[in-house]
């Protein structure tokens, strides 16, 4: 006798469990290959229901361990139900997220994890679910990244320091040394060419084309000297140094320049004096070699707290890709000098709109060691 034909009802629930066995096993395959930790909690009974494999790997304990605890009693959690009040958020809000959380493995171990859950229904079951990811990793990179940057904050103090003290000693060295032998050469030039009776014009000449080398030589030196290390920075104070710095841009490359202070006395110590002169040489230098702009403008403010700097210029400007964090070297050190006093500095500029640097300086909180 042959067996009678399957009804379509019984097709159709056969289908049916077919279909969720395939479900089943998509979705619990997932589950158990998830390169992170996943919990799953009743949200009523705070009862672990499930802990996937890579959960169970993390943190040292087996699954029995796991399966039908309240989620207090398991070592891990214990900080997370220290928490009742967080599992009551969990329970209440369905969503709680922890960016860095430290949960104890079996072996007594503290490893940080990202927590984050949330709350679904399934099937009439309030289910928790939590993502667990071990950012060991990821903090170890962190603080070895800040470490690094800390170093080279130090490290950029340092050079700067250092570049500051050799300019310092090349511009002493050059007046010495040079300045010295260049007086020698010109009383002794004078003296052999008062000596000189001859009348000869093609002479008297060369004697006067030799003067004036002379005479430009020790110009250039004496320049040389006062980019190396303004005299003036030293001799006359910050002040000083600031306006005579001005007045020679705006005879040397024919931009007038508006210099405003707003105190006859900032009380600057040597640091910020060098650094602030630094800043304002370099802006401008950079104004007189690309802005071709007709007007320049220095601006320093007292603010009690912290000094205001703005530099601005009417030229052509520049783009965003150079105003931005690019390595160019003038603008890079500006930022570091800057950066080293624990202040800020912004620079606003764009293709024919000049460009306009603003620089904050905290007066108290001087990074040098
Ligand atoms: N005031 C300015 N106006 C127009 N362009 C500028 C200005 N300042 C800087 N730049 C542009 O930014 C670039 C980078 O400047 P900087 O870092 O000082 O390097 P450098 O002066 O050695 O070229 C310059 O080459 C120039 O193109
Ligand atoms: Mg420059």
């Amino acid at each position: 006798m042959r067996s009678p034909l399957p009804s379509p009802e019984i097709v159709a629930a056969s289908d049916a469990i077919k279909a969720l066995r395939v479900s089943e096993s998509r979705y619990r395959r997932l589950f158990e290959t998830a390169q992170d930790g996943i919990l799953l909690l009743n949200a009523d009974t705070a009862q672990i229901e499930d802990v996937n494999p890579y959960l169970i790997d993390m943190l040292g304990y087996s699954h029995a361990e796991f399966l039908g605890k309240k989620i207090w009693e398991v070592g891990p959690f214990k900080d997370i139900a220290l928490s009742k009040e967080m599992f009551a958020r969990l329970q209440s809000t369905g969503y709680v997220s922890y960016e860095d959380l430290p949960l104890r493995t079996k072996t007594g171990a503290l490893i940080a994890v990202e927590f984050v859950s949330n709350t679904y229904d399934c099937e009439g079951i309030r289910v928790i679910q939590c993502n667990i990811r071990d950012i060991t990793l990821r903090k170890r990179a962190e603080r070895q990244l800040t470490e690094s940057e800390a170093h080279l904050h130090q490290l950029s103090i340092f050079l700067q320091t250092a570049r500051e003290e050799d300019r310092a000693h090349f511009a002493r060295e050059l007046h010495d040394e040079l300045g010295q032998n260049l007086a020698a050469l010109r009383i002794d030039f004078n003296a052999l060419s008062s000596s000189l009776t001859t009348m000869d014009p093609a002479i008297t000449a060369r004697l006067a084309a030799i003067d004036q080398v002379i005479n430009s030589t020790v110009d250039a030196m004496r320049l040389m000297c006062e980019e190396l290390r303004p005299g003036m920075l030293d001799d006359l104070g910050f002040e000083a140094a600031i306006s005579s710095y001005a007045k020679n841009f705006t005879r040397q490359f024919g931009v007038p320049c508006d210099l405003l202070l707003d105190s006859e006395d900032y009380g600057l110590d040597k640091l910020l004096a060098t650094s602030i002169f630094r800043i304002v040489q370099e802006s401008l230098t950079n104004v007189a070699r690309h802005a071709r702009a007709s007007h320049a403008m220095v601006a320093l403010q007292d603010r009690g707290g912290d000094l205001l700097l703005s530099i601005a210029d009417d030229g052509c400007g520049m783009s965003a890709e150079l105003t931005g964090e690019r390595k160019t070297y003038g603008m890079l050190g500006m930022r570091e000098r800057v950066r080293m006093l624990g202040g800020r500095i912004s620079i606003d500029s764009a293709p024919g709109r000049g460009t306009h640097i603003e620089v904050s300086i905290p007066r108290s909180e001087l990074a040098i060691p």
